[in-house]
Formats: C-alpha cells, structure tokens, sequence
C-alpha cells in the first residue's frame, strides 16, 4: 500500500495543497537538461508541492502521448449517423486525422482564460508508432507541443476529423498523465465541439537521497526541499495520484471546461436525439404505445397527474400524427431508441442479448408448430409443458405426438436449440402446481421475497375507498384459521409475530373489473394468510380471492383453506395458482420494473447532467450505473409496451403500468428502499442494537434478509468511509454545488410527480448523503440481483407459477363448476396460459436472468485501481469491501447447508443462492452485477 511507503529525507512540514509539485518531474522528463528546479514535500502528502521554481526552462516542450484507440464496432452504430447527415456535409478538404489539444491546470495569466496547446493532428492509421494492441485496437504516438510556462496538463481536448467515430480508450502524455477517456468521438462534421477529457491521474517518479551514491536525476535533500542537483544516490519510487475535485477544489484553469462538459451533456432539451449525441435529458414514458397503428395501441402517457410515474432518459422522436403528445415507436429493431452513445450496447454484451434474443424465437418454435397443428391451445396434459425441456426424465416427447415431428426432428442435438434449459429450482417430481412449504418458502427464498408483511391485525383491512370498491372489511373470519394456529388463539398469533400475509388486495382490485374483461386474463385481488410454524417455516392456512362487487347477492369474495377432501384440495391448488399469478404481477411491475429499473433512472440521468466526471461521487456511483439506461430503452421498446411481452405474459395486460403508477403514487418511498427500513416497514424485523445489523428479524430464517443485510452493511460501512474522505463536514456537502444541484434534479424533474414528498430525505450533513448513496448503490446492485436473476430458476416452469390465468375458480352456481368436478386437471390446465403465451414468458425470464460475459460483480477490484489509482485510503476502503464480500460469499455457501436453516436448505429444497456475488456467465441464478445490466 501506498500509505506504508515511508520517506526518512522529507521535510514533514504541512504544506498547501497544489498539485502544482508535479510540475518537475514532468517537465524533468520533457528536458533531461532541467536543473534547479526545487519544491517542497510533505511528509504525509508526499505528492504535494508549494513552491515551484523554474530558473531556466526551454522556450518550448515536446511531449509524447500514447494514445489507444478501438475502431472495429460490432454493433456498426457508426455507421448510424449518415442517416441523418448526407455525404454533401462533410468537407473533403478538410484535414484528416484527429486532434489533440492538452489543457493546462493553470489559467493564462495575461488572458485569464485556460492555457491550450497547440492542437497536434495525427493521421494515425499512418503512424509507424501504430501498433495492434488487440482485436479492433491500436496505440499509436502523438507528440504534443507546450511552452515552458505551460504547467500541469489537466485535460484534453480531442476532435475527431476522420468519417467514422471513433472509440477512445486513453491517452497517456509521456507516462505522467492518463487520462481515461473510454468514449465514443463522433466526426466533427457530425459534432463540431471538441470532446473534454479530465486526466484522472499523474504518476511521478521520486528519486529519495540515499548516503553514498552518485546520480544526477531529481532528488530530495536533507532540508527537504526536492530538487535536480547532483544527488549522491537514489531510489526511485512510482507514486500516482488520483485526480478528483469537490467543484471548489476545481483548478482555476479547468472550471471552465468542468462547466462546459457538464452543460454539453445536459443539452438543450429541444430537437431530437441522434445515436451520435451524449445528452442526457428527462420524459416521460410517452412511447409505449403507437396511436397511428389504431386504439388496440394506445396507451396513456406515464409521468403526470393521471399516471404517476419517473421519468426516463429523453429521445425527442416525433410525435405520432394521430396523437401530438405520443412519440412514434421506434420498431426498427433491438435497441434502436435513442440512448446516449456510451449507454449504447455493445459488443460482447450486444451479442449475448441478440443470442439471448435467437435462443428465445427458436424455443418458440415448437409450441407455434404445435399450436398450428392443433388449434386447441389448452394444455389437456402436463407432457405438453414438460415437452418444452430438454432430457425430460421419463417424459414423452409430446409434440411429437402432435404432428410436429413431420416438420422437425427435434431429438438429439437438435433438442438443444428448440428446447429449454430445465430450470434447477423445480424437481420433475413435484406436482405442477406450487406445494404449500414451496409457497411459503419462496416468500423468504424466491425470486419475490419482498412483499411478505407480519400481518398486525386480524382480519386484514383495506385501505381503499369503500365509496368506490365495496366494503373494505375482509372476508377472512377467525374460524378460516384457528385449526391452523397450533392451539394459539388469533390475538396470540398476532402478538408472537407468528402470523404474516402475502397482500395483493389493494393493488389489484381497483384494475380487475378492466382486467377481467380482457381476453383470456381472470384474476382475483388475493391474499394469502401464512403461519410460521416452530420449524421456522411458513404455511399457508387460508386464501382470501376478492372480486369487483357486482351483485349484492353474490358475494365478491371468497376463503379458501386447506383441502380436506378432493374437491377442496384442487381448489386450494387453483387458488394457489391465483395467488402465484398475483406475486408474478407485483414482482415484475412494481419491484423489478419500477423499483429498481424506473426508480432509479432518473439518478443516474442527473449524475451525467451534474456531477463532473472529477467529481468523487461521480466517480463512485457511475461505477453501479454502468447498462441500466439502455436496459431501460430496450424494455420501452419491446417489454412494457403496447403488446409487448409484459402486456401479452402477465395478468394485468394492457393495464399493467397502470398499476405501476398506482404503486408509485400510493406505496413508493425512496427513504424505505434501503434494506432495513424496507424490512421495519414490513414488519419482518424490529429495532436492536443490540442484534448484528441494529435489526432483528422476526422470522430468524429468512434467507434474502440475512444475506441482503451482509451486503447492505458492506455497502453501507465502504461508503461511509468513501464520503467521509471527501467530505469532513456538514458545509462540505451544503456547499457542493453539483452535489446539491444533482440531488435536487434528480428528486424536481426525475420524480417530479413525488417531488413534494416530505420523506425526500435532505441532503445537509455527510450522514445524508452515506444513506442516499447506499440506497442507491444497494438497489442497482444486489436487490435488482435478488429479483432478476431468479427468475428463470424459479419462474422457468410455467404450470408452478404462472405469470397469468384465464379462468376463475368455479364455484357451485357457476356454469362450468360440473366439467370442473368432471376434470379438475383439465380445468386447471385450462386456466393456465397457453403454451405459446407460456414459451414467451419462459423465453423473456430467461434472457433477463442470464449474466453477460462482461459481467463487472460486486467487489471486483478492476475499475477501482483505473478510477482512484492513488488514494490509498480509497483503495484501501474498496479492498477491505472486497475482501468482506468474498467473506460473504463464503457465509452463503455456508448457510446453504445448514441443516437447521430449512428456507434453504433440506430434501428437494433449493439453496438460495441469488446474494452470492460471484457467478459464471450465462443462466446461473448467482451473481451480484454492480449495475442494473438486464
Ligand atoms: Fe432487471
């Protein structure tokens, strides 16, 4: 570690802090014939310098910059602009090549304005210096021209002559300053501004003073001032430092440029988005339907008084002719929608998502032949669903049977591509409906284990108005479940925190008159009463399935409890369904969609739009924000718009976002999105200091609390440190201007319909902010893990958990209740959604789940040592919060086979597996992105 060098031969005295001591050893190096150039060193800050003096230097300096460069593209998005811009706008005289300007630290002092070189244009495709240095990438030399008076190089500024942009990866001037660029450079017949690049970091070499050599390079004398006298001998030490200013620390000669990057990628709010721009702006989600293709695809507007809702990143596309306040869809293909140009997919991520997308379309395949040869598509036998998969056990190949095998062979290696993966969370054995432990259990351990809530009072009440949805007292009575309760009473199962409910109630039933109108979608307002039983588990002990009050002498609800005869036991498996259904609706729209993707946008739009890429939060949080706009884009296009997979796979249909809206307005806090609070606002755990965490939980095992809590105090304790380093007190923070201007932004104009909200939490002390960035740090990272990447693992086998139904449970005046007591299997399969509906879902849940192979995971170290390359405290902070998270991932391992912990682990039961933070590529229900990457 850096921290430990020591240094007997420097002066200990404080001195201010400049960076000007790098002056020295860079100019040193430019001109061996440097001599008295002299500063003095702090013992603890060895890198900073107060007094610089050059008695002679050269009038003027070459210096040599490497620059690294990436022109194969994959996702040919250069070649995107000409559509926009004729070949008549470039100008063929023009010079080639690109051109680089560095950007002294120091202002002009007779200009006052910041000291620029002289711009050096290099034809680098012609250099000798050019070399490959990997598939697409080369490094080539540029050498650059400064006055002796130039001082430190801060930025630099790069423009692109060439016809094609052109992907920056760093340029590094005569191996002192480095500067991390990792940006696309449009053409500047395309863009004319010069593109601003900030060095984030300045290595120097000290030669130390040690007794009896000779040399004749830098040094340190005894009085500690450092110097280029003959020395006598000396060790030479590489040091670094890393670059990132508060905005008041901000050097004179780089305000303006810091200003001017941050007012480029705000834009001008006008016009539309081309795929060259790097504007971040906000919308709202006025693009998820397509009034020109008729009323079947309309959809309102999300984000306003009508539909709350957060903004999203703005595109500026026309607007349709039959709706001004509609942006046309985009439909020219797979993340097509304008996302600024270094959000865009690319590469080897580009390609997972397009194999996703093949592997998807082929999986459909089969169950499209199927349903052509027989125009029925209600599954009449479980083979049908269990045809899907490949290497079935004991399974016949059912769509053989159905005609398809005349058109495919779709045995042997074959099978691969039509078929899907057997999801690992479900065993062949079980029944095809969700067993009452499996219910319970994936309360705690599933791929939705945030909805669960201690139940406070018996029975539940709505909080809906009765004026407009009925009376809001339950049908649940205490006789549903007293037989259930151990021989407690009802009172003493509320009071021993042993009773606990899965509450659907309130969010759906104001949609399901509209929702059960549609074709093929019946669905109930439910909710599940669980008991914890001694063994830590839960059981499910009565289902309560509301409907729209119609009829006075129909009741709109009914209680099911636990079978005990046949009729009762396919009912109870019926309403399980039901409540399965439910789950699957609030998991996808409410706690993936508009928890963790929708939420949490409107952040990171306003930390482009405000925070300097010297900014240290930048720094920090751009390192979890990394995939999640374009993910975002890509769900608009083809996900939660009109008949888009979320419309066409789960109950709530065209209604879906809608009930987004509804749960943003009504139920959504930023202050409670952390962990704990989360858990206290369920009622799953209580205040104790005196516990791990400050917390206890009420249901000891409960697999993604203790696991999340591990990684939320990680979390928690690495940024403390982070900001506590950057900011020492209260003023620190008030006084930031980008800080304060990003956090204001991101609450008025990225949630703007919630803006007014008193829970905001402020942002005065350094306190404040540790929570708002551990929030945000923690949702983007592991809770979008938790709820994403399980999703094919436990959602994969349609029949166990079906994201829709089609049918209601027949009771004994309905109709159909005789064929239903004739054939309850075929009932309920005929409820389930069609095998074409359920491929589609299966195929979505198992993209989204699948980690690319570029991953970045929780407690990686590599983008820490590029952005914070010498702040030892820093780093020093980021390795004890990687090495706490192997730690982690070693606890987990060790949970999931213990016996006693019977959430995760026992016969048949799964591991829970979703905190581990380390994962292989692919489908793997493991793994902790640092971002929001699907
Ligand atoms: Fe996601």
């Amino acid at each position: 570690m850096l921290s430990s060098i020591s240094f007997p031969a420097l002066n200990t005295q404080s001195i201010t802090k400049t960076p000007t001591s790098k002056l020295p050893m860079f100019l040193s190096s430019c001109n061996n014939k440097l001599k008295t150039v002299k500063a003095t060193l702090d013992m603890d800050l060895f890198l900073e310098a107060e007094q610089v003096k050059v008695d002679h230097v050269p009038s003027c300096l070459k210096v040599r910059a490497t620059v690294t460069v990436k022109v194969s593209n994959q996702v040919s998005m250069m070649k995107i602009p000409w559509l926009y811009y004729s070949q008549n706008d470039m100008k063929p005289d023009e010079e080639k090549g690109v051109g680089f300007q560095l950007v002294s630290t120091q202002l002009d002092p007779s200009t006052k304005k910041p000291k620029v070189s002289k711009e050096c244009v290099s034809e680098w495709w012609k250099c000798s210096s050019r070399k490959a240095i990997g598939t697409g990438c080369f490094s080539f030399e540029v050498e650059l021209e400064i006055d002796a008076e130039f001082g430190e190089p801060g930025a630099i500024l790069v423009r692109n002559n060439c016809d094609k942009e052109l992907y920056l990866e760093t340029i590094s001037v005569d191996g002192f300053f480095h500067f991390a660029c990792n940006s696309w450079i449009q053409p500047a017949h395309i863009n004319k501004q010069k593109r601003i690049f900030f060095s984030n970091k300045i290595s120097l070499y000290i030669s130390l003073i040690e007794e009896g050599g000779v040399g004749d390079e830098a040094l340190v004398a005894e009085d500690g001032t450092l110097g280029f006298h003959e020395i006598v001998s000396a060790t030479e030490l590489k040091a670094e430092i890393n670059l990132a200013y508060l905005p008041t620390q901000t050097p004179n000669g780089l305000k303006y440029l810091r200003a001017k990057e941050l007012k480029n990628k705000r834009g001008d709010g006008k016009g539309q988005r081309l795929p060259s721009d790097r504007i971040y702006d906000y919308d709202t989600y006025n693009d998820l339907g397509n009034p020109d293709k008729g009323a079947k695809y309309t959809r309102p507007t999300l984000g306003g008084e009508i539909n709350p809702h957060p903004r999203r990143c703005r595109t500026g596309r026309p607007a349709a002719i039959t709706d001004v306040t509609t942006e046309i869809p985009v439909n020219t293909g797979i993340a097509s929608t304008y996302v600024p140009r270094d959000e865009a997919l690319e590469g080897t991520r580009r390609n997972d998502i397009l194999n996703g997308i093949w592997k998807g379309m082929l999986h459909n395949i089969p169950p499209i032949l199927a349903t052509f040869y027989n125009k029925n598509d209600v599954s009449r036998d479980l083979t049908k669903f269990a045809g899907l998969y490949r290497n079935v056990p004991q399974v016949e190949m059912s769509l053989n049977t159905h005609g398809v095998s005349k058109f495919l062979d779709i045995r042997g290696k074959i099978e691969e591509v039509f078929k899907f993966e057997i999801p690992k969370n479900m065993s062949w054995n079980a029944t095809s409906y969700v067993q009452d432990d499996e219910l319970g259990r994936q309360t705690l351990a599933g791929m939705n284990p945030v909805s669960l809530e201690r139940l406070k009072v018996y029975p539940p009440v709505s909080k809906l108005d009765p004026s407009i949805y009925g009376p809001s007292e339950s049908a649940l009575k205490e006789e549903h479940i007293i037989c259930h309760l151990n021989g407690m009473s009802v009172q003493q199962a509320l009071d021993e925190n042993k009773l606990f409910i899965l509450d659907y109630h309130d969010i759906y039933l104001p949609f399901l008159e509209r929702i059960n109108s549609q074709e093929d979608r019946k669905s109930y307002a439910t909710r599940t009463i669980f008991f914890l039983m001694t063994t830590g588990t839960l059981k499910p002990i009565a289902i309560e399935l509301s409907l729209p009050p119609i009829d006075t002498n129909i009741p709109s609800k009914q209680v099911l409890t636990p079978p005990v005869d046949a009729t009762t036991s396919w009912l109870w498996k019926l309403g399980k369904s039901h409540v399965c259904s439910n789950d699957n609706g609030v998991h996808q729209l409410i706690h993936h969609w508009l928890r963790v993707h929708a939420c949490m946008e409107p952040f990171i739009i306003a930390t482009h739009r405000h925070l300097s890429s010297l900014h240290p939060i930048f720094k920090l949080l751009s390192l979890h924000m990394k995939h999640a706009i374009v993910t975002s884009a890509v769900a608009r296009e083809s996900l939660i718009s009109a008949e888009g997979i979320i419309e066409t796979c789960f109950s709530p249909g065209k209604y879906s976002m809608e009930m987004v809206c509804a749960a943003y307005r009504d139920w959504w806090r930023f202050d409670l999105e952390g962990l704990p609070a989360d858990l206290i606002r369920r009622g799953m755990a209580v205040p104790d200091e005196t516990k791990s965490h400050g917390l206890r939980l009420l249901i000891e095992d409960y697999p993604y609390a203790n696991d999340g809590l591990l990684i939320w105090s990680a979390i928690q304790e690495l940024v403390h440190t982070y900001v506590n380093h950057y900011y020492p007190d209260e003023n620190t923070v008030i006084f930031d201007i980008e800080l304060q201007s990003w956090y204001t932004e991101a609450i008025n104009l990225g949630h703007t319909d919630l803006h007014e909200a008193n829970w905001w939490p402020k942002l005065t002390s350094p306190d404040n902010l540790i929570e708002i960035l551990t929030i945000l740090i923690w949702v983007s990272s592991a809770q979008h893990a938790a709820l994403n990447f399980g999703q094919y693992h436990y959602g994969g086998y349609v029949p166990n958990r079906p994201p829709l139904m089609r049918k209601l449970i027949p009771q004994q005046h309905d109709l159909e209740y005789a064929s239903f007591i004739a054939d309850p299997q075929g009932y309920f399969l005929a409820s389930l959604p069609s095998l074409l509906i359920s491929t589609k879902y299966m195929a979505i849940i198992d993209m989204i789940s699948a980690h690319s192979h570029e991953e970045e995971y929780l407690g990686e170290m590599k983008d820490v040592y590029i952005r914070w390359p010498c702040e030892p405290k820093i780093i020093e902070a980021f390795c004890r919060f990687s090495m706490e998270v192997k730690n982690i991932e070693s606890e987990i391992n060790r949970r999931n086979v213990d016996p006693r912990l019977r959430n995760r682990c026992g016969a048949g039961v799964p591991p829970y597996e979703l905190l581990i933070p380390t994962s292989e590529p692919g489908v793997t229900g493991r793994g902790v992105p640092k971002s929001i990457t699907m």
